[in-house]
């Protein structure tokens, strides 16, 4: 990604503080300059402070005055699957009429559907169809995205959807950076039915250890009938002898233990949580396991919302994500994202800020470089278009970013 020189003056800096996840109480201290100023050089940020002593800067800085406006740390949307061929838009009308996600994955739509379609796309089109949801999410603020493979549960496809994903990555003018996670597990294919065992054979053979060149973490769908605990531990504990930071899809459709097996593992997140029981809960928080919650699942699914509340109070550190993905949730929406977790999920609007923000980098392994406006972090912001966080969650799913700046760049301009 390439990176600038740039000197914002005179804003509301809001940011949390730190180089790890901020647990329970935590979440909510914010640090706030008024009429405060950040300066980067080569993308990473120099100084933060009172504008009357902002550095001097070289001769081709960007200036941005951003009186009236507040600053955030850029969005980290750490759980996407926003690499995929086709799209289901007949699945959603079914659940409408009542089907349930997993009868319809059963009968072999749902993923599999999504998985003919991505292993008949080609890998140039992967990238262009993806890089269109990354700069929507660059209008709405996010400077860090994960990106799933997990729609071609064979080697070949697999291989094609995380080559595709490092391509957007290494783009010089890429407005985002991206993480990404093999979720070769996120489905027991349809030619090894009943043959699960051999299918995480040939993950820990044969996939893992070549993809592992350029792919950073791993993950799973840790869910009843489809990959259980046992089958989880086996494959998480290969892809963590290989060098993989581990995520975990858990408890989300049923109870099953997905978080209390994540904590074990010291897994950097598990995700989705629904149906997280109490001693997970515990377990995450002990072990430092980052709680992602995806509100826009649940709203799109019909389900109950994740006990947010419960893990902040039990001292766990909650992140939020989006979940985009073209069957369970079709939205990568992340001023919808703070709506949620406001008023459904009784988050303040200060636990949310840092549960997108640092939060959402440790989730991915990045909280030193990134998620906080700090000195040696990098130059990730977003300019809101008012001077108060809690227009944020007021503004129910409608954007009030206004520039996003990536890297000392500035990557988005809203109107
Ligand atoms: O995070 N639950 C598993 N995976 C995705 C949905 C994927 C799909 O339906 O295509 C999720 O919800
Ligand atoms: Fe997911």
């Amino acid at each position: 990604m390439n990176k600038g020189n740039i000197l914002i003056e005179h804003a509301t800096i809001v940011t949390p503080l730190g180089h790890e996840a901020r647990k329970g109480e935590a979440m909510a201290d914010l640090h706030t300059i008024v009429d405060g100023c950040v300066a980067a050089i080569d993308g990473i940020i120099t100084y933060t402070g009172p504008s009357r002593d902002c550095p001097a800067m070289p001769a081709d800085t960007v200036r941005i005055d951003a009186k009236g406006n507040v600053l955030l740390p850029g969005f980290v949307d750490s759980h996407t699957h926003l690499i995929f061929g086709g799209f289901r838009p007949d699945e959603f009308e079914w659940r409408l009429k009542g089907d349930s996600y997993m009868s319809i994955m059963e009968r072999g739509g749902g993923i599999q559907s999504t998985v003919n379609a991505t292993r008949a796309t080609s890998e140039d089109e992967l990238v262009d169809r993806a890089q269109w949801f990354i700069d929507s999410m660059s209008r709405m603020g996010v400077t860090t995205v994960e990106a799933k493979s997990g729609y071609g549960l064979d080697t070949p496809t697999e291989e094609k959807m995380l080559k595709a994903i490092r391509r957007l990555a290494d783009k010089p003018d890429q407005k985002l950076r991206i993480v990404s996670t093999f979720l070769g597990a996120h489905a027991v294919p349809r030619e090894y039915a009943g043959r699960t065992d051999e299918y995480i054979d040939l993950m820990i053979s044969e996939m893992l250890p070549r993809f592992k060149d350029f792919t950073d973490c791993c993950d799973i769908f840790c869910e009843k009938n489809v990959f259980e605990i046992e089958e989880s531990r086996r494959l998480l504990k290969a892809a963590a002898e290989m060098g993989y930071r581990l995520k975990l899809h858990a408890d989300e459709i049923v109870q099953l233990g997905g978080a209390e097996l994540a904590a074990e593992l010291h897994a950097l997140s598990a995700d989705h949580l629904l149906h997280v029981s109490d001693q997970g809960i515990r377990a995450m928080a002990q072990a430092g396991t980052v709680a992602t919650l995806l509100p826009l699942t649940a709203f799109a699914l019909r389900e109950p919302y994740a006990p947010a509340r419960k893990f902040i109070e039990a001292g766990a550190a909650v992140a939020l994500a989006t979940d985009l993905n073209p069957g369970s949730c079709f939205s990568g929406s992340i001023p919808l994202t703070i709506a949620l977790a406001c008023i459904y999920m009784n988050m303040s609007i200060e636990e949310t800020i840092t549960a997108l923000t640092l939060n959402g980098a440790a989730a991915l392994g990045l909280a030193s470089s990134t998620g906080s406006i700090e000195p040696g972090k990098s130059a990730d912001m977003v300019m809101l278009g008012c001077d108060n966080i809690h227009i944020l969650p007021y503004y129910v799913g409608m954007n009030c970013v206004k520039t996003t700046i990536s890297a000392g760049r500035i990557v988005a301009q809203n109107p």
